[in-house]
């Protein structure tokens, strides 16, 4: 029998942090075997509010950072297809296409776009910005790809695949399926400051490259109860980052049942809880460390696993955009 398919990926913007992790690499690689999986390095996507030359000169960079944190979390580039979304010219062809299939006022409903605006300061929203989700939508339908496990934020992009993908079977015949968004344990991962979401550009994040005495520091900062003056106040524990992040990262249940149950009723310091909250994270990162030190020893080969795996993605995209004419019946004299 012939495995189902994942695709889902990231824009190659930099490190990797632990929302990553519960939001999406976790899915992946648990799913990993049972899937035939593909992880697209959505460079062009990056585009989209960072068009500017300095920026494209980062990307190298940032992809090999990233390649780096998916080997490191167990991501097998045997066994899945990690390619470069710039390098498989169907990515464009199929962009265009499905372009045809979706209004300006729906993509204009899609929060994310705004606010990614906004982000980057961009006062007028760039037409390549509206059609993000667009563009998610050929990544996700190239390889006819059944299941995308996301964070939370891409939810919103996942359904416009979904619609486009309906749309095009409507119209033109069976060609694709209709991909179930998956979403992590950890939807969105509040940041070591307390705000909302853990985001590389806010300063609020732990990066699955971070060592000890960093995660110790991070830790040691963390945000808590701020009404909780001294430690023997009770203290809240629902919505308290330190036992999110205990809760998601903490094997040893008791211990934290037991922290929470003193923490509320002022029997625990901060430190403490803090100091076993370190302990977690930094034997959780471990492997993690010990797999990236072994990868980042032949750089050359992590390029290649990304060559490698773009060549196979190609293939898989041509026989694609095959069916996607023949489906439409487009005039070709040549
Ligand atoms: N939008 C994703 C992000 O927030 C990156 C991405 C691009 C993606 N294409 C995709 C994710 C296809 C899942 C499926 O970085």
């Amino acid at each position: 029998m012939t495995k189902k398919r994942i695709l889902t990926g990231d824009r190659p913007t930099g490190q990797m942090h632990l929302g990553h992790y519960v939001g999406t690499l976790e899915n992946r690689i648990r799913l990993q075997d049972e899937y035939e999986c593909f992880f697209i390095v959505a460079d062009l996507h990056t585009l989209t509010t960072q068009p500017e030359k300095d920026s494209i000169g980062q990307i190298k960079e940032n992809i090999m950072q990233m390649m780096l944190d998916y080997l490191a979390v167990g991501i097998d580039p045997e066994e899945s297809t990690i390619f470069l979304q710039s390098a498989v010219r169907e990515t464009y062809e199929l962009n265009l296409i499905f372009e045809m299939l979706v209004t300006v006022p729906r993509m204009e409903r899609v929060p994310s776009l705004k606010e990614m605006a906004q982000a980057a300061n961009l006062e007028r929203m760039p037409f390549g910005l509206l059609g993000y989700p667009i563009l998610q939508a050929a990544d996700i339908l190239l390889p006819r790809a059944n299941l995308v496990p996301v964070g939370r934020d891409n939810e919103a992009h996942v359904e416009v695949t979904r619609e486009i993908a309906r749309r095009f079977n409507n119209l033109y015949g069976e060609v694709f399926p209709i991909p179930d968004v998956m979403i992590g344990n950890v939807p969105t991962l509040v940041g070591t400051d307390g705000q909302a979401k853990m985001s590389k550009s806010l300063n609020n994040s732990i990066f699955l490259a971070d060592d000890t005495e960093t995660v110790d520091k991070k830790v040691r900062g963390m945000f808590t109860d701020p009404n909780r003056v001294s430690a023997d106040i009770p203290g809240r524990v629902e919505g308290n980052p330190v036992f999110i992040y205990h809760d998601a990262f903490n094997p040893d249940l008791e211990e934290v049942e037991d922290l929470k149950a003193r923490y509320s009723k002022g029997k625990v310091g901060d430190v403490e809880v803090k100091q076993k909250l370190t302990k977690a994270i930094n034997d959780f990162l471990d492997p993690i460390r010990e797999r990236r030190v072994t990868f980042e020893k032949d750089m050359k080969q992590v390029e290649e696993y990304l060559i490698e795996g773009t060549k196979r993605m190609r293939k898989e995209a041509e026989e694609t955009m095959g069916l996607v004419r023949d489906a439409m019946g487009m005039y070709r004299p040549m």
